[in-house]
């Protein structure tokens, strides 16, 4: 090989993909082509086969579909939203206001899915290597109280319960019954959830990351793909958000009304 050759092999590795295979007068995406896409299939089974590089089955889209669609919005009470409002007052275009949004989304907001999957998976690994279901739950749990005093995936600020769980875990037991999932991790999540709030007086009920993890695992999900799918259902409730307040006129609003004044704690 001379130079030239080497030089050119490296340029065509730099950014080697397996995922757009991009030329002039043709698009394909992990091996289908963009007609292809645009004719017969969903938006919900793409981002399915760009994240995951398979091709879903209907069943596997619909259970997607449920976690996606329960993650879109909180309203302005959720960080990530209120967030997107205000930058949308700045003078910033829509995909900077949606971007703030998006950055608010970690380990403690809307993020927590991904951690979710860990605890899900880590909790199945241990059951794998022979330590019994349910006792597995609660040494793994045990272990994560002692680095944190929230378990990712429950619990919520503003609801006692939180009213994606149910719909979202029946769908899981429907693609159970279709044999579609197998059902391994909402057992696990249940046993998390029962764990949680023993001796409670209130329990620590599943939230929509609990529930929509439930699904990823069973969906076969690696845990950051968790987080990255919420990121993308959020956006949006996101947007919407960010436009309706551009649209009200407002210029730079604060997080709270001029009227109010943020308590001055310092020396007088
Ligand atoms: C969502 C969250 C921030 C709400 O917290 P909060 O409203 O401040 O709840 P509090 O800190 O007042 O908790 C009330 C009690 O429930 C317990 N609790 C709440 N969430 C818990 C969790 N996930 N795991 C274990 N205990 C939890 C607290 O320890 C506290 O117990 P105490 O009264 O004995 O001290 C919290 O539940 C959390 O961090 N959950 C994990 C992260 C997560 O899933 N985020 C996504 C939210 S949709």
């Amino acid at each position: 090989m001379n130079d030239d050759t080497i030089l050119k092999s490296e340029l065509e590795n730099w950014w080697a993909t397996g995922i757009s295979d991009i030329r002039p007068g043709r698009i394909r995406l992990r091996g289908h082509e963009i007609s292809e896409l645009i004719l017969d299939w969903d938006f919900v089974s793409v981002i399915w086969l760009m994240a995951m590089g398979t091709t879903p089955t209907d069943s596997q889209s619909r259970l997607f579909e449920a976690a996606l669609v329960a993650s879109v919005d909180h309203g302005p009470q959720a960080p990530s939203i209120a967030a997107a409002r205000m930058a949308a007052t700045c003078g910033i275009g829509l995909n900077s206001a949606m971007a703030t949004g998006v950055n608010l989304l970690g380990d403690v907001h809307g993020g927590a899915g991904q951690q979710c999957v860990e605890l899900l998976y880590e909790i199945r690994e241990l059951e794998d290597s022979g330590v019994t279901a349910g006792e597995a739950a609660q040494k793994v749990v045990d272990a994560w109280r002692l680095r944190t005093k929230y378990i990712p995936g429950f619990g919520h600020r503003f609801h006692a319960y939180d009213p994606r769980r149910d719909p979202l875990l029946g769908l899981v037991d429907a693609a159970i019954a279709e044999g579609a999932v197998g059902g391994r991790y909402l057992r696990i999540g249940k046993e998390i959830e029962a764990i949680l709030s023993q001796g409670r007086t209130r329990a620590i009920p599943m939230n929509v990351d609990g529930a929509t993890a439930i699904i990823y695992a069973e969906l076969g999900f690696p845990a950051p793909l968790a987080r990255g799918v919420f990121a993308l259902a959020r956006s949006v409730g996101i947007l919407a958000h960010a436009w309706e307040e551009s649209n009200n006129g407002t210029r730079i609003k604060g997080p709270m009304p001029r009227s109010i004044n943020p308590r001055y704690l310092g020396s007088t």
